[in-house]
């Protein structure tokens, strides 16, 4: 191997080294630290943050960057240590323009905001995050304006997300969707409701957790790279490609959080379990962009997990397992975790209702950094929107505008990739559907080994060579397509409702 390669791998090593240890002090964080651990390890993920901000933007990487670009240019533009050279002079120009004083500003702030979202949320009382916001907001305005050769300055926040996308591609797909899936839910609404009261019942706790491990670990999840824990707020984590931990949360009461937050966190996990070991500690190991690492977690979810044929499969051990169930038939079931049900939180929305929560908030981030809305506005713009498309109005700000953890933590730019992620694995099961024609029938059997080969040879070994867009092209045929999403959800609700 070049030398200089060799060289810039080895700063890679290190870099990715420090992100895993503060990915380990997180997975902590999140699982098993008592409350009061909290300061002390916000001043150590501080420390290692710094440390690998300093490493990531370091002189040396810069000048060893500079020098390999004439080699960059001889080698074969898909190969690892082309595509390794490109991602990793990308992150450290965008890394490099800002500068460190913004970092710890806007550590320092978000560290508040985020105490002030939980005290705000609990009392439901939005003028106490307000001020919080509208730091973050002129920081994250601030942060653009660092990137000055992107078109529009969302572009340069939803890049740090989804590499290489464009504002004005997502809205243009949004547009696209949104009268469609405003006019499916309408439809719906007009129909007679299915019934899912059976979900809501008593359910052993430990009887729910095993049925997961059982599921998942049909699904190829590797016991010997993972592991699963409890978590409020349920997350995957990975110290590299052979640990890769995921979380779950059990509602003794109502069966969906266990059996959907399992099977979408598993879906995660595959992905990062199945990047190319020839990637590891590069940088090139994460995934290629949140949109299509949610895709992974979506397809499992829910083109899998919420289908016919799982069901089929998995419905009558999982009677055995909650007997309560056995007078159910398997439709109604299969109705039952379908329910359409416009809601006030995302996080609880249906397939048909979720991406209009999505969208929502990026029209609201959208105006929020073009300085159209106001911090001070969004109680009533945020209830305005939820009564145009999903035809409800929060009762208060904690089942409105104060609901998700997000802004508090300055991710505005992310929520796009949640709906992004749903596009593109309807789009990717399209083309699995051509590919092996009789999935339908491997999934009534239990069988997930075709799938997962397919998964991983397309998408999962890749890791980040390869920028959201470039890799939906090159696995679909076509760039991010919002069609397929849509054709599937007119079926499957077509079906269910009888539309
Ligand atoms: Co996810």
């Amino acid at each position: 191997m070049n030398a200089k390669i060799q060289q810039l791998r080895g700063l890679l090593q290190e870099i990715s080294d420090l992100h895993y240890i503060s990915s380990l002090l997180g997975w902590d964080q999140q699982t098993y630290m008592p409350p009061g651990g909290a300061e002390a390890r916000g001043n150590q993920l501080a420390l290692i943050e710094r440390l690998a901000h300093e490493r990531g933007t370091s002189p040396e990487l810069g000048k060893l960057l500079e020098e390999l670009k004439p080699l960059a240019a001889t080698l074969e533009p898909d190969s690892d240590d082309a595509r390794l050279i490109k991602v990793t002079a990308r992150d450290f120009e965008k890394a490099t323009r800002v500068p460190s004083s913004h970092i710890v500003e806007f550590t320092q702030t978000t560290t508040l905001a985020q105490q002030a979202w939980v005290e705000a949320r609990q009392k439901s009382d939005f003028s106490i995050f307000r001020p919080h916001l509208e730091k973050i907001v002129a920081l994250r305005q601030e942060y653009a304006s660092f990137f000055p050769n992107f078109e529009h300055p969302y572009d340069a926040l939803l890049d740090d997300f989804e590499p290489g996308m464009k504002t004005e591609e997502v809205k243009t797909i949004f547009d696209s969707i949104r009268p469609k899936q405003v006019e499916l839910i309408r439809a719906i609404a007009s129909k007679p409701q299915v019934d899912d009261a059976f979900l809501h019942q008593s359910f052993d706790v430990s009887r729910q957790w095993s049925f997961g491990e059982e599921v998942i670990t049909q699904f190829g999840y590797d016991w010997k790279r993972g592991r699963q824990d409890k978590a409020a707020h349920p997350f995957t984590t990975e110290f590299g490609i052979n640990d890769v931990r995921i979380t779950t949360r059990v509602d003794a009461n109502y069966l969906n959080p266990m059996l959907f937050g399992t099977m979408h966190e598993c879906g995660h996990a595959l992905y990062g379990q199945g990047v190319a070991p020839e990637l590891e500690r590069t940088g090139l190991e994460r995934g290629a962009s949140l949109a299509v690492h949610e895709s992974q977690s979506r397809l499992w979810e829910n083109l899998v997990g919420r289908s016919l044929p799982f069901w089929k499969h998995f419905y009558p051990r999982l009677q055995q397992v909650f007997p309560q169930l056995s007078g159910i038939p398997l439709t109604k079931f299969y109705k039952g975790i379908n329910k359409v049900h416009p809601s006030f939180i995302r996080v609880e929305a249906d397939e048909a209702t979720y991406n209009l929560h999505i969208m929502l908030r990026l029209e609201i981030e959208i105006a929020l950094l073009e300085g159209k809305v106001l911090v001070k506005d969004l109680p009533d713009v945020w209830n305005g929107k939820m009564q145009e498309y999903l035809g409800v109005t929060p009762p208060n700000d904690e089942k409105g505008v104060l609901q998700d953890i997000h802004w508090s933590g300055g991710m505005i730019g992310y929520f796009s990739t949640y709906a992004l992620g749903n596009l593109i694995s309807a789009q990717i099961w399209e083309k699995i559907n051509l590919d092996m024609p009789d999935l339908n029938e491997q999934i009534r059997s239990g069988k997930f080994e075709a799938l997962l080969a397919w998964l991983r040879e397309k998408i999962h070994r890749h890791g980040a060579k390869f920028e959201p867009q470039e890799l939906v092209q090159r696995v679909t045929g076509s760039k991010i397509d919002p069609a397929a999403y849509i054709r599937y959800l007119t079926k499957k609700f077509g079906e269910i409702y009888d539309l």
